[in-house]
């Protein structure tokens, strides 16, 4: 089936989909984005994507290209004409097109791209069965970790770093040996009290909405939640440690810098958070103690 991306108020065949030279995104990652997974034709909290969306569009004083509702309604549409039922739609806001000035421009447009993807599998069995790995990587980004902006090479290096080191993902640690989170996904431990801790929302980390849905999922289930950093020595002592994004949901972390995490073996609290996480997306399951068997 042919693929088509969106741009500026048009469908294009993926291929031809482009943006100008001198667009702000190019230039300057003057340009925030989303993504949203497609799980059986039905968008994982698109609300809480899109409200997120919102935000980081305010911090970075940029209008939004089209209303909520409508980029909400071009998303179903770009994934109806590709044919998908299973993927993610990236959503791409940029301050515009104008000559190249760090100030901005007085009257750009904003551009607005989404491409779709198919995605197959989410997650491959054996990442699953055995978990994947970590590695640890100084955390080199700016102070503003709380807008997703497109600028995103400290990401990329630390991507690029953990594939050369055969693992699965880069967890960031800061001056203080915390760990912020991952290149692309928070980072969580369960501890052996069986406490559900995730780092707080700050300026160093992205307020993942995978995470919130996980916290709220959490809680209903009884599942003690503690907001607060963790060190890698604390994430290593941890019984388990998973991170989470829109695409991973809630994925089993088992070694972290080549030492196992806990007995090195996926956990129960985040394979139950996982299908939780899973449940919630497909209308139905609340995450309450209720619905699982002990
Ligand atoms: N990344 N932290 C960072 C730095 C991220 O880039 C992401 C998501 C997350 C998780 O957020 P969410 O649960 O809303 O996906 C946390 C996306 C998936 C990406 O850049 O592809």
């Amino acid at each position: 089936m042919a693929r088509w991306a969106y741009v500026n108020g048009r469908y294009l065949p993926h291929r031809q989909a482009a943006v100008h030279v001198e667009d702000r995104g190019f230039q300057f990652a003057d340009g925030v984005y989303e993504v949203v997974s497609l799980l059986d034709g039905r968008f994982a909290d698109m609300d809480g994507h899109m409200e997120r969306l919102g935000r980081s569009l305010t911090e970075l004083r940029m209008p939004w290209p089209v209303s909520p509702r409508t980029l909400e309604m071009i998303a179903r549409e770009l994934v109806r004409r590709n044919g998908i039922m299973n993927g993610s739609v990236y959503i791409q806001v940029t301050r515009g097109v104008a000559p190249r000035d760090f100030k901005f421009p007085a009257d750009a447009k904003p551009t607005l791209v989404l491409t779709a993807k198919r995605v197959t599998a989410f997650a491959k069995p054996e990442q699953l069965e055995k978990g994947v790995s970590v590695i640890t990587v100084p955390d080199i980004r700016w102070g503003r970790c709380d807008i997703k902006t497109v600028g995103l090479l400290a990401p990329v290096l630390a991507k690029q770093q953990a594939a050369e080191s055969g693992a699965y993902e880069a967890w960031m640690i800061d001056a203080d040996g915390l760990v912020t989170e991952g290149s692309s996904s928070n980072a969580w431990i369960v501890t052996g009290e069986g406490r559900v801790v995730t780092r707080p929302p700050s300026n160093r980390i992205l307020n993942g909405i995978t995470r919130l849905s996980l916290l709220r999922l959490a809680a209903a289930r009884g599942l003690p939640v503690e907001e607060r950093s963790f060190t890698v020595a604390e994430a290593l002592a941890a019984r388990e440690a998973f991170l989470s994004s829109a695409g991973t949901f809630a994925m089993p972390v088992t070694r972290i810098d080549g030492k196992p995490v806990g007995d090195g073996k996926p956990g129960p609290v985040t394979m139950a958070l996982r299908q939780a996480y899973l449940d919630y997306v497909a209308g139905h399951g609340t995450g309450s103690m209720a619905e699982t068997p002990a």
